[in-house]
């Protein structure tokens, strides 16, 4: 038996009224599924290609770290997006990523009669019980004719029973308490390209101010002290425009675009 079963995706797929996943090229191993989409950009590949693999010898995250995970324990795919408008509009774009993977971390949830609740750390990642779940990996290249071309990485922990010492923080469906039912890479791949596909549309169309709201009620900073930088403050939400704010000692609120966030004990 392979490790993922196409006919079964299929099936998932067309149920669910799912257009992204068309085709999935499954790999039981690549340097990192972000490098093979990014390859993608230079032919003629269409939005909602998506590659996904049992395992990676060179997985990456975000500032250069890596991204490692035995094989098969870990969802991790890159979807493509083609064409979706200038790089300076694709600001926040992590954050909506993070809100679908957040939709189908609660749909498992329910499933499963687990009551928890996934949260969004700006500005990539998604964490249960102040604990990392997810990353995202954004990339982007421009195409021969100077399109843009975004390449949308995510590695969700599901069956990892233990992590190294080295990450601490981390944490995985199966550790969160979900049973095998749920756990088929089919059914979570189906599952996050129908809440992807529409998560990024009405991106597309309305931007990140449309999310703010959702994303400010599920902020997983929100009243913690974080370092970004030299600047330390209170996290307390984010901007219209998907910045997160900062509240510092003296009270100012500074607005920040990017950078690593690190939690302060
Ligand atoms: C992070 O936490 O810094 C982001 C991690 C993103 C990891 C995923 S796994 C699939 C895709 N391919 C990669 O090489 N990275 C992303």
């Amino acid at each position: 038996m392979t490790w993922f079963d196409q006919t079964e995706f299929e099936r998932l797929r067309l149920a669910q009224g799912v257009t992204w996943g068309r085709p999935v090229r499954a790999l039981s191993q690549t340097t990192s599924t972000n490098d093979e989409a990014l390859a993608a950009i230079a032919s003629d590949a269409l939005s909602g290609i998506v590659w996904i693999a049992r395992e990676q010898t060179q997985g990456r995250g975000r500032r250069g770290n890596h991204w490692v995970a035995p094989a098969g324990d870990c969802l991790m795919l890159s979807a493509l997006l083609r064409h979706p408008g200038p790089p300076e509009r694709m600001l926040g774009l992590s954050l909506v990523v993070g809100l679908a993977v957040r939709d189908l971390v609660s749909e498992v949830f329910a499933e499963q009669g687990i009551e928890k609740d996934a949260c969004i750390k700006w500005p990539n990642d998604v964490y249960v019980e102040g604990k990392k779940l997810a990353g995202i990996l954004i990339e982007t290249r421009f195409d021969k004719s100077g399109q843009l071309g975004v390449v949308l990485g995510l590695g969700l922990n599901v069956h990892t029973l233990s992590f190294p010492n080295s990450l601490p923080d981390a944490t995985s469906l199966r550790m969160l308490g979900v049973g095998s039912s749920s756990l088929g890479y089919e059914t979570l791949l189906a599952g996050f390209l129908r809440a992807l596909e529409k998560r990024v549309s009405r991106f597309l169309t309305g931007g990140i101010s449309r999310f703010i709201e959702e994303l400010n009620e599920r902020d997983a900073l929100r009243g913690k002290s974080v370092r970004v930088g030299d600047i330390t403050g209170q996290g307390v939400g984010m901007d219209e425009g998907g910045r997160l704010l900062l509240e510092t000692e003296g009270g100012k609120t500074v607005a920040i675009e990017t950078g690593h966030v690190e939690l302060l004990r």
